[in-house]
């Protein structure tokens, strides 16, 4: 099977926003506890922190990490997460049915972050609380010493603000689960007030408000119109959620997610657009993508913790999904549309980053691993950093119900300028057939192929494991050959390939 590519060096869709390789953490399951912090693990550093963990995360190079929740902030209260540790409250966590013992905090995870070298992106609680205490979080993390809160934060241990710039006014408030869960009016309200508090204290914030958490959600893509009538002229950011599974075990109409994805970034792109129009706004508010992942492999065996047959565990492993070889597609696919979608994703948090959904797993007191999803975010990382080219795809496609025509290949590319080079992220949907393709380069010259990496495997149900922490992993490629201003390259039946090639402009 053959495809054809054109990239030319001005047809570009945007700069792309680094932060769309941004990630997620949650107090959820075992993601903070014996995730990021363990104290008694061999490798815990000073504050607690596992020190293998936080070399694996620097290795992403993950430009933000959001954080608290998810469903947990929303009924989080983050005055439990200061002071003297041994005074924190251990509270029920009623979105996972678990304790929290608020050993890690604000202060915690701000070490964090900057041992592993990322931003902090905070949410507020807006379901069972409100403008009140999202104003005085927001004023103990970024708040002058000389007032109440800065006051507060320096007894605590730290006298210089955070100057955190990325909030979420809250999490999924379209959902019936989320506790304080609101209609889009209540929501839009709500969000707008905040916003306005918050812009009151420091007007440079950027505030995301909640889009969907899914586009089969029943309230898409109303909600978005609503909250953005309340909430245009205040906040710079919609965010959107959404997961994919294969609970069928259907691989072609499983690889189709990304399609959704896309066409789901695009309505809201209009709806933004709509509201931008009646308000007649100057301002233009973007898509913060601020939780996309695979999410599906764990559901039945979280089902009992979830409905309290445990009781209320602390940190118990939950939503441990252990990725495999076709969700290396997937992941590679998504980021491909986050990639293509640049103009309007600003943002973007894959969720999440340690043990839950998450592309890195460890055993509690033991050993860290890479899942097979961590290698498609590390190449877009890496090197899909600079200009994202409108690429023009020839290629036979597929149709899937609901979805319709699907091309086999999926591309992305990427310029960047500086360093003189084109990166080429491709997916070969086809499970059969190798795709040969070709790649034009117009406005490029001296082509040279830099690197070539690839991940295929002859099982698609192939993982990532302690004991085999290798079995899923990219190797170098042969055959991709670049020549002037043409590249070629062959993708095997279900593989994954990065082409970094070096050019010259002319
Ligand atoms: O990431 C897991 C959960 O998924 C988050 O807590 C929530 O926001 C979403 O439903």
């Amino acid at each position: 099977m053959r495809a054809s590519v054109i990239a030319n060096r001005d047809y570009v869709i945007s700069e792309i926003d680094n932060r769309i390789y941004g990630a997620f953490l949650e107090h959820l399951g075992r993601a903070i506890y014996s995730g990021i912090y363990e104290p008694d693990h061999p490798t815990a550093d000073k504050n607690g922190m596992r020190a293998d963990v936080a070399e694996l995360v620097r290795g992403l190079d993950v430009p933000m990490v959001r954080y608290p929740g998810g469903n947990f902030v929303s009924a989080y209260n983050w005055e439990d997460g200061i002071g003297p540790r041994e005074q924190r409250p251990t509270r029920l966590d009623l979105a996972w049915h678990t304790s929290e013992s608020n050993q890690v905090g604000i202060h915690e995870f701000a070490d964090w972050c900057e041992t592993v070298g990322t931003q902090m992106m905070l949410a507020v609680n807006l379901g069972s609380r409100g403008l009140e205490e999202a104003r005085n979080f927001v004023e103990y993390v970024n708040g002058p010493t000389g007032s109440y809160w800065g006051d507060l934060r320096k007894k605590n241990g730290r006298a210089d603000p955070w100057y955190v710039k990325m909030w979420c006014l809250g999490n999924e408030m379209d959902g019936p689960w989320q506790i304080g869960h609101k209609t889009a009016d209540e929501y839009g309200r709500l969000a707008s007030e905040t916003a306005k508090a918050l812009r009151a204290f420091d007007s440079s914030l950027e505030l995301i408000a909640c889009g969907s958490s899914h586009s089969n959600m029943p309230t898409y893509p109303e909600w978005e119109r609503v909250v953005l009538e309340h909430t245009y002229e205040t906040v710079d950011h919609i965010s959107l959620h959404m997961y994919s599974s294969n609970y069928d075990k259907h691989t072609p109409g499983y690889l189709a997610h990304n399609v959704k994805l896309e066409a789901y970034i695009s309505t809201v792109a209009a709806t933004i657009d709509y509201v931008k129009a009646k308000k007649r706004s100057n301002r233009q508010v973007t898509i913060a993508f601020d939780e996309w992942n695979v999410w599906y492999h764990s559901r039945k065996q979280d089902r009992a913790i979830l409905d309290g047959k445990h009781g209320w565990p602390h940190a118990p492993a939950l939503l441990e999904d252990i990725y495999n070889f076709e969700d290396v597609l997937q992941v590679g696919c998504c980021l491909n549309t986050f990639i293509r979608k640049s103009d309007v994703v600003k943002l973007a948090c894959i969720a999440q980053l340690v043990n839950v959904i998450a592309p890195i797993m460890t055993e509690p007191g033991g050993r860290s691993w890479k899942q097979t999803t961590y290698y498609p975010l590390y190449f877009a990382s890496m090197f899909g950093r600079g200009r994202a080219l409108n690429l023009v795809a020839r290629c036979p496609s597929y149709e899937v119900e609901l979805i319709g025509e699907i091309p086999y290949l999926d591309v992305a590319g990427v310029e960047n300028e500086a360093e003189g080079t084109l990166t080429f992220f491709l997916v070969n949907r086809n499970g059969e057939e190798e795709l040969d393709v070709e790649l034009s380069l117009q406005g490029y010259r001296d082509a040279r192929v830099l690197e070539h990496q690839v991940m295929t495997h002859d099982d698609l149900n192939a993982v990532n494991t302690a004991a085999n922490p290798d079995n899923v992993a990219p190797r170098q490629g042969q055959g991709a050959v670049a020549e002037e201003d043409k590249l070629s390259v062959s993708l095997p039946p279900h593989s994954y390939q990065m082409v970094r090639v070096s050019v010259a402009r002319g």
